[in-house]
């Protein structure tokens, strides 16, 4: 079953192929992150301005770099939130004038699932159940005992900011570029993450806003990050680094008590391209003798379409009245 994916949940346009859920036949990704960087964050606007001009170029491109047309497509998938308002417009609305000119079946998908699901692309063996899956972006930070792709319990979810705002936040504090995950994960590489104890928070959820909290005190009371050293603005950063993962891990490394049956240990989301995180997790997996599976490229960890088709495809094998529940329900909501 080849399935189109349509992503447009934030900046990005993207659009894929993807045969029976995990071989991915194409992937385009048009961002406009760097149109923001000058103003520390996305328009939203703005951004479904771009979204609505790229569109339908990147589904062409996604179908031609697939070697087919939209009639040899047999389903197309499509984020319909959490996202901007405007920017899931654009998608769904193109994903459902596609589907009825085609007569093909519109899948609806959770930006969420569609993390989920990235684990899935292009590995080399098929994933086993039951898992663990850490879910980090920018908008949540999830921890799941998945039974099956739609039978899962959440073990721990945030209580404020997701890893991923708290690593833009953090980089915000430290004068880096937008987006402030990749550059502070950088600028941390140089650095000693022994140089600062900032605060790790324990609990069964996850909470970043005391940490956040305690970098602006610590930045105050230094007169600022433009008074710090280059050497020690990047220990400051791998401090911070730190915290954020270990955080995460040590709810992970719980997990393996509370859910003793696990057989992988997966991680997907924006933050799931951290290198600090998957030394940890790549760790945590060997002592607990499990699978580590991260996605195969770093384009499937930050938002794409090929993550969307999957999820799409294992929706519809696992519940075949997909297409028709959600759509109905926000029919009906709307009349
Ligand atoms: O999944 P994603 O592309 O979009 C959302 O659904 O939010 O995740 C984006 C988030 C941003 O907060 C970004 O700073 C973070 O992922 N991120 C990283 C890294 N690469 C992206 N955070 C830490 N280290 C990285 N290497
Ligand atoms: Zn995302």
């Amino acid at each position: 079953m080849r399935i189109l994916g349509i992503e447009t949940s934030c900046d990005e346009t993207s659009a894929a192929v993807v045969e029976d859920g995990t071989k991915v036949l194409s992937c385009v990704i048009a961002s406009s992150k760097k149109d923001f960087q000058s103003v520390g964050g996305v328009i939203p606007e703005e951004a479904a301005r771009r979204q609505q001009e790229t569109m339908l170029p990147v589904i062409e491109k996604a179908l031609s770099d697939a070697g087919l047309r939209l009639d040899e497509i047999d389903a197309i998938a499509v984020t319909t939130g959490p996202g901007l308002l405007g920017s899931l417009l654009v998608g769904t609305m193109t994903a459902r004038t596609l589907s009825t000119l085609s007569e093909k079946p519109l899948l609806p998908v959770h930006h969420i699932f569609g993390h989920l699901s990235s684990t899935w692309l292009d590995q080399e063996s098929e994933p086993i159940f039951p898992m663990l899956t850490l879910s980090v972006s920018g908008g949540h930070t999830e921890l799941r005992y998945r039974r099956s792709h739609t039978e899962q319990t959440l073990v721990a979810t945030t209580l404020d900011d997701a890893a991923g705002e708290a690593f833009d936040k953090g980089a915000q504090m430290l004068g880096l570029p937008y987006p402030g995950g990749p550059a502070l994960a950088a600028l941390a590489e140089k650095g000693d993450e022994s140089f600062h104890d900032f605060p790790i928070h324990t609990g069964d959820n996850f909470s970043f806003s005391g940490l956040k909290t305690s970098l602006k005190y610590f930045l105050h009371d230094r007169s600022g990050p433009e008074a710090l050293s280059t050497d020690e603005r990047a220990s400051v950063a791998a401090s911070f680094q730190r915290a954020i993962v270990l955080q995460l891990t040590r709810r992970i490394e719980k997990a393996f008590g509370e859910y003793p049956k696990t057989k992988e240990l997966h991680v997907g989301g924006g933050v799931s391209a951290n290198t600090r995180l998957r030394a940890e997790l790549s760790r945590i997996a060997d002592d607990h003798a499990v699978t580590l599976r991260t996605p195969m490229t770093l384009r499937y960890c930050t938002d794409n379409a090929a993550m969307i088709a999957s999820a799409g495809f294992f929706l519809f094998k696992e519940d075949a009245n997909i297409t028709k529940k959600v759509w109905t329900t926000q029919a009906q909501t709307a009349l």
